[in-house]
């Protein structure tokens, strides 16, 4: 094990892992409450000079293309799309040497509006979160009556052809776990890839309960019942969702079991949120301040430097069950899931 990072080249960590996926907050705002994620009445936003400017983000990604071997960039927050540089920001990230894959994880709200401007900015792809098709289901799940926006939005992605569409489901007991299957076959039919997301103890309500929480087992079983699954045989890399075969395919359906199958030993993201803190990993509780130094005249160099100073520090795995696991203060919505 080497003691200091690296002076140059890629975001490496003392274990090995290389992150080449970065995951951008664009705002911790969002237009929906879903209830996992933060309370009704919302949360402590950041204040307007807190954020990091449109062109402070474009600088960061750059650095994190440029000198750092990033490769993928994943817009997300809060609601990206109600970010109002987003296009702009896309635009400038799409124009970067060597051009990284670029994709958003969005509610939807909007989307169909802005899908053609978005694609033709750079935009590659979207992750689009849906957990109900009953529309009153949705009102209670996000306190907002907005279902027919999110289909409208999935529809106006496709036909921008910001595809593969991938569709994120976060099922909770006895709210919407019976509709594992009513939410596939609509995947299946729509031509989107279904994946299920364990719910994770990273809202900022601090609701999350082990005990009550739909595992991977149980999302799988509600599934079996209806479609015949098998494992997929195209190698997962350091994707977080594992897939298996729809009814013997090509279709595919994943779980991301972040909490009873964690993948933390093939990691290869890193994180930057809205107000310019690079993060190790989801449940980090150590930040590194990027916009104090970008603010302060820090030079590209520099920048790249405290990047992988940071991811250096990256810990060995989430460490969800060990009983002096601490949740970290920043919720899901402010660090970008
Ligand atoms: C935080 S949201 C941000 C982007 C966008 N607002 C959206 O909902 O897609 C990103 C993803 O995290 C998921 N998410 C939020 N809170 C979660 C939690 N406590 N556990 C698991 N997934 C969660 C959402 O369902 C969504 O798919
Ligand atoms: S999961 Fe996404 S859409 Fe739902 S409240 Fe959180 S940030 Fe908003």
């Amino acid at each position: 094990m080497n003691a200091a990072p690296p002076t140059d080249g890629a975001l490496v960590d003392r274990y090995g892992r290389v992150a080449r996926d970065l995951r951008v907050s664009l705002t911790d705002k969002c237009n929906l409450r879903c209830t996992y994620c933060m309370p009704a009445e919302g949360l402590p936003w950041l204040a307007g000079p807190e954020l990091l400017g449109d062109e402070e983000i474009v600088r960061l990604v750059r650095v994190a293309v440029r000198r750092l071997g990033v490769t993928e960039v994943r817009f997300t927050g809060g609601e990206p799309l109600i970010r109002p540089g987003l296009v702009g920001i896309v635009a400038a990230v799409a124009a970067l040497e060597p051009r990284p894959r670029i994709s958003l994880t969005t509610n939807g709200i909007g989307l169909d509006r802005l899908a053609p401007a978005l694609r033709a900015a750079g935009l590659d792809r979207v992750n689009v979160s849906l957990d109900t098709l009953d529309p009153e289901r949705f009102a209670r799940l996000t306190r907002r009556p907005r279902l027919p926006d999110v289909l409208a939005g999935l529809a106006g992605a496709t036909a921008a052809g910001l595809t593969p569409i991938k569709v994120n489901t976060v099922l909770m007991r006895g709210v919407n776990d019976d509709e594992a299957p009513a939410l596939l076959r609509f995947a299946l039919a729509q031509g989107y890839e279904l994946r299920f997301i364990e719910q994770m103890p990273l809202d900022a309500q601090h609701g999350w309960d082990r005990a009550t929480m739909v595992t991977a087992d149980e999302i799988l079983a509600h599934l079996h019942g209806e479609f015949a699954l098998t494992p997929d045989p195209v190698e997962r890399g350091a994707a977080p969702a594992e897939t298996w075969l729809v009814d013997g395919g090509p279709a595919r359906v994943g779980v991301i079991a972040s909490v009873t199958r964690p993948f933390c030993g093939d990691c290869d993201r890193t994180r930057l949120t809205a107000d310019g803190q690079v993060r190790a990993c989801l449940f980090a509780t150590e930040e590194s301040d990027l916009r104090g130094a970008l603010r302060a005249g820090a030079d590209d160099d520099e920048l790249a430097r405290r990047w992988r100073a940071a991811m250096w520090g990256k810990r060995a795995g989430h460490g969800i069950d060990d009983p002096a696991f601490l949740q970290p203060a920043r919720p899901m919505s402010a660090i970008g899931g």
